[in-house]
This record gives structure tokens, sequence and C-alpha cells, in this order.
């Protein structure tokens, strides 16, 4: 019998995803779940022909340049690739693919859930409540921004941002949008294109960030482009926490300019801007974008499917280089 295939996982992932990894590979596991360091990834990587990252390991050109020879593939657990040096991979002949499509609806639900608990100020009812210091109905009492036609401005009207508007459509929001490319008008559904991100914000009383992170994304929502957004207007960022300029958006946080900010992703996670935590208008969430059970097995799978594709001489769907 033949040798099955030796595959480093960095995470732990879905049980359902580990035991059809065993089916047909020798799965190095990471039973604690840490976040391996650069040096750890290295050794564990010895003698396997994959590495199936999350976006927590930082797959940099350096560390891509120590990886064994035998490493064939990485097959990312996650629909962003921007921890890993691509240019370096395909230099060493190492295919990478990534889960796009199956992690969208996710995503939207909570880049909406966000929109709504930043507007209607969700948190701190909620804390009022959790800490028994809620006192009485009164007319004037924690009012928030009502979300029922407004006008929503996307940054990246790629599968998510789509799947956004569609779900934004249903509170009879308008849709305004960035992306680099005009969508065929029959996927638009009456969304109007802005040519520029400066044309698309002073149409954004919510503003939901949905671009990939680049290098041509990165502080792309820094204090001049905060300044063309309406007054009270709300920022949504599902994507990365690079594409938002931490101290720009916290001044206008703090000055009242902007209304709320929903955040799912953050610059330098989990150790996050702490002035986040401290301002009363930031609705946050733990990078939970995907975390649901559907759609992490689905990640898990579409992962797999790659790896197997790539294991058996085919063409992964999901390559990137
Ligand atoms: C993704 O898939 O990119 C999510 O952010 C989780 O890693």
């Amino acid at each position: 019998m033949s040798k099955k295939p030796v595959v480093l996982v960095t995470r732990k992932l879905p049980a359902a995803v580990e035991t059809r990894l065993r089916q047909n590979y020798e799965p190095r596991l990471n039973q604690h779940d840490e976040v391996y360091t650069s040096d750890q990834l290295v050794e564990y990587a010895a003698g396997a022909e994959a590495i199936i990252p999350c976006h927590t390991e930082k797959l940099t050109a350096p560390v891509i340049a120590r990886l064994p020879d035998t490493i064939r593939a990485i097959t990312s657990f996650s629909v962003g690739f921007d921890h890993i040096d691509l240019t370096a991979a395909k230099s060493r002949g190492i295919i990478v693919t990534n889960t796009p499509d199956v992690l969208s609806d996710a995503t939207a639900e909570v880049a909406m859930l966000l929109l709504l608990g930043a507007a209607r100020r969700a948190h701190e009812g909620e804390a009022e409540i959790r800490t028994n210091s809620w006192r009485d109905w009164s007319a004037t009492y924690q009012l928030g921004l009502q979300v029922t036609g407004k006008r929503l401005g996307i940054i990246g009207m790629g599968r998510v941002g789509q799947i956004m508007a569609r779900r934004a459509r249903g509170f009879d929001m308008q849709i305004h949008y960035y992306n680099r490319n005009k969508l065929p008008t029959e996927l638009e559904c009456g969304a109007v294109y802005h040519a520029s991100v400066e044309s698309l914000l002073p149409h954004s009383e919510f503003l939901s960030i949905h671009c990939p992170a680049t290098p041509d994304t990165y502080h792309l929502l820094d204090a001049e482009r905060i300044a063309l957004l309406p007054d009270n207007a709300v920022v949504v960022n599902t994507a990365r926490g690079s594409v938002v300029d931490d101290e720009a958006l916290i001044a206008a946080l703090q000055s009242g300019r902007l209304f709320a900010a929903g955040l799912d992703v953050f610059n330098n996670e989990p150790a996050i801007h702490p002035t986040y935590r401290k301002l009363k208008n930031t609705f946050l969430l733990p990078h939970i974008g995907s975390a649901t059970r559907e759609t992490r097995d689905a990640m898990g799978f579409r992962a797999l499917d790659n790896l197997d594709a790539i294991m058996a001489g085919r063409e992964p769907r999901d390559r990137l280089v």
C-alpha cells in the first residue's frame, strides 16, 4: 500500500473536515490550536507535501523560501490570501488555492449584523440589560439611526458585496458601489456604479467594505476619504483591517463626525487598537464573518477539493498561482 501524503494543517479544523482529511492523507494536526510561529511552520512542514493554513499563518516570502522542497501546495482555509506571498510561492513552483464562494452568505450576514448593531447601538443596550443598569423606557433613550431606505455604499462588489446588496435591499436601502469594474447591468439590480471611491463616499450614509487586502487597498479608508462621507455615516468592515486607517477612523468616531462603526476585522488581530474598545459608538466582533457550522465545513471541504485535485495532477478549482 502506498503511503498517504503528509499534510500540515496549521489550525484545528471542523471535525468533519479532519475526518475527510484522514481518509486520503496523513494529516499533521494542531491539537492545541495555537498559532504557529514562522519557525514552527517551517519545522512542522518537514516531509509534508502540502500545507492547509488559515489567515492566521503568515506565509511571507522568507517563510516560503525556508519551506522544504517536498511542499507542492498551499491550499488555504480562507477566501483572503493576503497572508500568503503569491509571488514567492509561484517562484518555488508551489500551487496556492483559496476557498471563495462558500463563505459569502455568512460574511454578508455578519456585515448586516454589524450595520444594524452599529446603527441601533445594540451593544450599549445589551450591556445595560446584562449589567442590570436599564432603569426605564424613555422617548429619548438610546436613539440610533434608522437603516430602512438609507443609502448603502459598497466598496468591492464581488461575491460578498453582491450578497450584502441583496440583503440590504430587504431594508429598502439604495445601493451605490465602487468596484474596479462595473458589473453587468443584470447583476447590478439597480445599484449605482461609481468609478472611484471618492465618488462613492459622499453617497454612503452607510459604508460596507468588501474588497480584498492588497497593497492597493492598504489604508484605503483614510482621513481624507472619511472626510468625504456624509455626517453621521456608519462604517462597516468585514474584509480586512488593513483596508482601514485606525487612527483616522477613531478620530472621526471620537469627534462625532461618524455616527458609529461596526467592525469584524482589525489591524494586528487580536491585539486591536485599544481605543476601539473604549468607544461607545463601535460595535465589535472577533473576526467571525465566516464562523457558521455550515460555512466552516464548506470551507474545509473546498480546501480539500483543491488539495485532492492538485495531488491527482488535476487543475484545482480555486488556483491563485
Ligand atoms: C477568510 O476566509 O478570509 C476569512 O477572513 C477567515 O479567514
